[in-house]
């Protein structure tokens, strides 16, 4: 998905060069999200001079670009403002003048870089058209850079000049849609807006001078917001008449100009960044959508709330809001990202997707670290604790996620029936939502997501909440939206995912449900037996993975030889492993660009098995469980229509025999039922990894994909 990377120095002396580089090494970081163009916008040497560069494909295209304009790296700045970003095209192809910064004019006088969707640009773009404005983009967000330039001309002759804030705050009150937003305007040098809603937005914070505090107050107008007072009822444009989505709320009534309310927003002073002298400090500062992108200059970061205005100039960040709810918190903490370097370089491996599935015995500890008690058989999990009493009694459970994390929900659904005793629905975020699907007060809604940041669970999330249902998150990268926005949760701690396929994050996932499901049940007597063999299970699951890594190269020249000339694949398996055959073809089909399809076992009398010959590649997930003769009854049918399976099963399974020569085994290492698709998944990550290599493609940036999908 698009990317956002700002970066602000103040009294930092920087070249041009070291800005620029600053902010395509940030870009970079990003790249692992998925895009198709970048740009950045900078200072120029005139006054007022602001220069605009972009191009499609890779950030490496960008920085050629940038290096052929024979612009002089050299000048020096005490203080400058640069915005970058990778857009992922919605509307509009890839082209220069479709990626961002886009600009309200050929002067550049406001530039812009926008992660989300306008949805009422239709509207905008009609009447800044009507007020003269000549669009060059296909895009929605040029007209936020425009609607900035409108406002501001509007304003610019009135007794008090419109700050950089004011500005924001009612060019914001006309956008519909979702937003991660970075302004950059000559009329307010070395100042900066972000703002976002919907979309992820952090801000990295150096200095040098220890910060005086580390919280920045949230300020609120101090008279009724300017939202408040113009009261103007939403009007419809003509272009959109009939399109309630598309209204443009103030923009035909000319108020947009700026009220007399009294909030002389200059007056305040930001605590955090006032040096003992009381002076603004010497800062630098890192606005991103990512934090992926600014870990190597800092680990202090702000991360943003939903419709804050984060404003810098003069050294200080100054967060507003334009009307304070009941109850609304006056602060935003400072964190210290607990992220490393390290686990967003790919050292030694050739590709981060490669890292992470060869990181899984270390993940899955990281997520059982500190919880499970392995000689007390207890779990403890903090971010539940005040909740476990109202899961405990909710009518259902309703595990909502999308891609494979809707596979690691499927793969411990029915663990977590057999353990609470509560009925367990999984259900796709999108699905749920188009079916409307009534939820209740007393339903417990599990959220999973590697980002937290996926649109469509996100929006599942909001209808929940809507309804007053708990609402659970099981998330990877904390501080996302999802992390934020439910009323309880669990941080898998997998750490960093750059490869956009999913893999260390799956397993986690499904070791973070599993201990959840220990946790929820932990009171039941009758269940004590069944607990202590899973947690026994899981205290050996780790090397159990490693074992299984070491089929690497077997995997690899399966893949190389047998599979990577296919067209097509099918992948068995039933109960505990219908997620894993479903999991293992969508990781084939997303980096090997082979059709897979995972298929229950049970299903394939009713239809697959007219695929079957001696020339479908056929995969069975066979490992020991209460279904296993079920399974071999399914591999059977297979061999007697001359098909050649791969078995998949555990070491030593002697019920294989008597099934003559037709089939190869991969064997795995057996452990619990419920945990065995933890182990099974891995050879099929392996699988789809060295398929993607010996075609060729790129592993960590497949097409047509993005890591975080942001938009529905
Ligand atoms: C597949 C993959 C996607 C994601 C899906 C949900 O490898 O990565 O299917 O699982 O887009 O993303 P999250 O987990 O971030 O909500």
């Amino acid at each position: 998905m698009c990317g956002i990377f700002g970066y602000v120095n103040y009294y930092v002396q920087r070249s041009r060069s070291e800005i620029v580089d600053t902010v395509l090494n940030g870009l970079a970081r990003l790249e692992y999200r998925g895009y198709d163009s970048a740009g950045l916008a900078i200072d120029g040497d005139k006054p007022d001079e602001v220069l605009l560069f972009k191009e499609v494909g890779k950030v490496a295209a960008l920085r050629k670009l940038y290096a052929s304009s024979k612009i002089n790296n050299d000048r020096l700045f005490d203080s400058h403002v640069a915005i970058a970003h990778t857009r992922w095209a919605t509307h509009g192809r890839p082209s220069p003048i479709n990626a961002h910064p886009h600009r309200s004019d050929p002067n550049n006088e406001f530039v812009i870089v926008h992660n989300g969707i306008i949805t009422n640009y239709l509207a905008l773009k009609a009447l800044l058209t009507s007020k003269g404005f000549v669009f060059e983009s296909d895009t929605d967000t040029e007209c936020i850079a425009k609607l900035c330039k409108y406002v501001y001309d509007l304003n610019k002759d009135s007794a008090r000049p419109l700050d950089f804030t004011a500005l924001a705050k009612l060019v914001l009150r006309e956008l519909q849609g979702s937003y991660g937003l970075l302004i950059k305007s000559v009329h307010y040098p070395d100042e900066i807006i972000a703002t976002r809603k919907g979309s992820p937005l952090l801000i990295g914070i150096k200095t040098e001078q220890k910060l005086k505090v580390d919280f920045v107050d949230v300020e609120f107008p101090e008279l009724p917001d300017i939202t408040v007072a113009n009261n103007i009822p939403t009007i419809t444009t003509p272009e959109s008449a009939g399109l309630s989505n598309l209204t443009v709320p103030h923009l035909m009534t000319s108020n947009l100009l700026m009220p007399m309310d009294g909030s002389d927003l200059r007056r305040s002073q930001s605590r955090a960044f006032i040096s003992e002298e009381g002076t603004p400090m010497n800062a630098e500062f890192f606005l991103a959508s990512d934090p992926a992108s600014i870990i190597e200059h800092t680990k202090k970061v702000l991360y943003l709330e939903d419709d804050d205005i984060a404003h810098i100039y003069d050294g200080e960040l100054h967060i507003h809001r334009v009307r304070r709810e009941a109850g609304e918190p006056a602060i935003r903490s400072i964190q210290t990202l607990e992220m490393e370097l390290n686990e967003i370089m790919k050292g030694s491996f050739d590709h981060f997707m490669q890292k992470e599935i060869f990181e899984q015995p270390e993940s899955i500890i990281n997520t059982m670290r500190g919880r499970i008690d392995f000689e007390k058989k207890t779990v403890t999990l903090g971010g539940l604790s005040s909740y476990l009493g109202t899961i405990r009694r909710c009518r259902r459970i309703i595990m909502i996620a999308c891609g494979t994390s809707y596979h690691s929900c499927m793969a411990t659904r029915a663990i977590f029936e057999e353990l609470t005793e509560i009925p367990t629905t999984v259900e796709l975020a999108s699905d749920f939502l188009d079916r409307r699907s009534p939820v209740f007060r007393d339903d417990t809604c599990i959220f999973v997501s590697q980002s937290g940041e996926t649109a469509d669970s996100m929006l599942a999330l909001q209808y929940c909440a809507e309804r007053g249902a708990l609402t659970v998150g099981i998330v990877n990268s904390v501080g996302s939206s999802i992390s934020r926005q439910t009323n309880c949760g669990v941080h898998i701690n997998a750490g960093p995912e750059i490869g956009v396929a999913s893999t260390k994050a799956y397993t986690s996932q499904y070791v973070a449900l599993v201990m959840m499901a220990l946790l929820l049940s932990d009171d039941s007597i009758s269940k004590y037996e069944r607990r202590t063999s899973i947690i026994d299970g899981l205290s050996k699951i780790s090397s159990q993975v490693e074992e299984v890594l070491k089929l690497n190269d077997t995997i690899r020249g399966i893949a190389e030889t047998d599979l990577a000339q296919q067209k097509s694949l099918l992948l068995l398996g039933r109960g505990y492993q219908h997620a894993t055959a479903l999991e293992g073809a969508l990781k084939i089909k997303e980096i090997s660009y082979m059709h897979s399809e995972g298929v229950l076992a049970g299903e394939l009398k009713h239809g697959v098995l007219a695929l079957v010959d001696a020339t479908m590649p056929i995969i069975f997930l066979a490992t020991h469980d209460s279904l296993f003769p079920k399974v071999m009854s399914a591999v059977e049918q297979v061999i007697a229509r001359s098909g050649n399976p791969i078995i998949l099963c555990n070491k030593g399974e002697s019920a294989l025999s008597k099934l003559g020569k037709t089939y190869r085994t991969l064997e795995i290492p057996q452990t619990v039922d419920c945990l065995q698709g933890l182990l099974n998944v891995i050879p099929l990550q392996l699988m789809s990894y060295w398929l993607a290599v010996k075609k060729g493609y790129d592993v960590d940036f497949p097409r047509n994909l993005a890591k975080a999908v942001t938009v529905e």
